[in-house]
């Protein structure tokens, strides 16, 4: 038995959607604090269980007969003044860092493996970047996530246990639990609705990009392939966000206008090397112009069903 803490999200749910596929057994785990109730709906036929990381008993209760964990569970930054709140930041050092210790100390106990999703985020600034380069996190999101990945690799150290760390590049396409918060996603649904899109500075910012579809099979692709204690850089495409402005209205609306909003300095600018992760054996299946085109047909279709 597979569990995904977070599961309801949006890359949970594509797992989720995968796992049904192949008749798998799985478990979703989430408190439902940071995605739509109704993802469960359409993800029908599931194990849920309605829990908090940051809870031991609903853990030891969601980690019944499980093997295999992939831990999603996770607050994400929503607007960026946010960030600047103190109530925000604790919330995200509460359940990033001290619920992935609740995960590891229960996966130690049940002797599962665990598969921890983090962030290219930790990068902050550079080019080309690759694993054995020194994290430069720039907020306290990024701050949470390398601080969970040290613990997932204490526990490797201490504990002799199979834990695996993804660095997931920004993800964008269509899943049954898609979010239009992200870069791409937001840029697309503007276009799609005729509105222009703005890009911060001159928009020569990089970012790495990965479909969902595509980080969903990473993840399980991780449970099998790859080294315990290792972390991989998982990327598609590194993209300047200007060209990502252009990728969409090329694909999505012709006719929309892209602003540069020059007195907005970008926070970041990262690209990442992923051939670490290429040499387990994986394949990308979408690539950006693929995804995009994807997410519109999903979108277009979804408009023309009945409420
Ligand atoms: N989406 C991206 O671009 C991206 C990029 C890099 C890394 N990641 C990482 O991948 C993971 C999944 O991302 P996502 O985009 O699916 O996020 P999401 O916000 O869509 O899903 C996270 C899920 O965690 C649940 N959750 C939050 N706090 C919880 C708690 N205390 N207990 C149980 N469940 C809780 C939420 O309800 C939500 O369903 C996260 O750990 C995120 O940091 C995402």
């Amino acid at each position: 038995m597979i569990l995904i803490t977070g599961g309801n999200g949006y890359i949970g749910t594509e797992i989720a959607k995968i796992l049904l596929k192949k008749r798998e057994d799985f478990r979703i785990m989430d408190n439902l604090s940071g995605s739509n109730p109704l993802n469960l709906l359409y993800l029908n036929r599931i194990d849920f269980f309605w829990g908090d990381v940051r809870n031991d008993e609903d853990l030891r209760l969601a980690f019944k007969d499980v093997e295999i964990v992939i831990h999603l569970a996770a607050k994400l930054p929503t607007t960026p003044g946010l960030l600047d709140k103190v109530e925000e930041v604790a919330k995200i050092e509460e359940i990033n860092y001290s619920g992935t210790l609740n995960v590891l100390e229960e996966a130690r106990r049940k002797d599962t493996t665990l598969i921890f999703a983090s962030t290219c985020n930790v990068y902050g600034i550079g080019e080309n970047i690759s694993e054995e380069s020194k994290p430069n996190p720039l907020n306290p999101y990024a701050e949470s996530k390398l601080e969970a990945e040290k613990a997932c690799i204490d526990y490797v150290e201490k504990y002799g246990m199979d834990i695996k760390i993804l660095r997931l590049a920004s993800v964008y396409g269509f899943s049954p639990g898609v979010r239009f918060n992200l870069v791409v996603n937001y840029f697309v649904l503007r276009g799609l609705l005729g509105y222009k899109l703005a890009v911060f500075g001159n928009g020569d910012n990089w970012r790495p990009f990965i479909h969902v579809h595509d980080a969903a099979t990473a993840f399980l692709h991780l449970i099998d392939n790859g080294k315990r204690g290792e972390i991989y850089n998982v990327a598609e495409s590194n993209l300047r966000i200007i060209d990502v402005a252009k990728t969409v209205k090329k694909n999505v609306n012709p006719q929309i206008d892209i602003e540069l909003v020059r007195e907005i300095k970008p926070e970041f600018s990262y690209s990442v090397d992923s051939s670490k992760f290429l040499k387990t054996g994986y394949k990308f299946r979408h690539n950006f112009e693929s995804g995009i085109l994807h997410l519109v047909e999903k979108l277009k279709s979804l408009k023309s069903q009945k409420i």
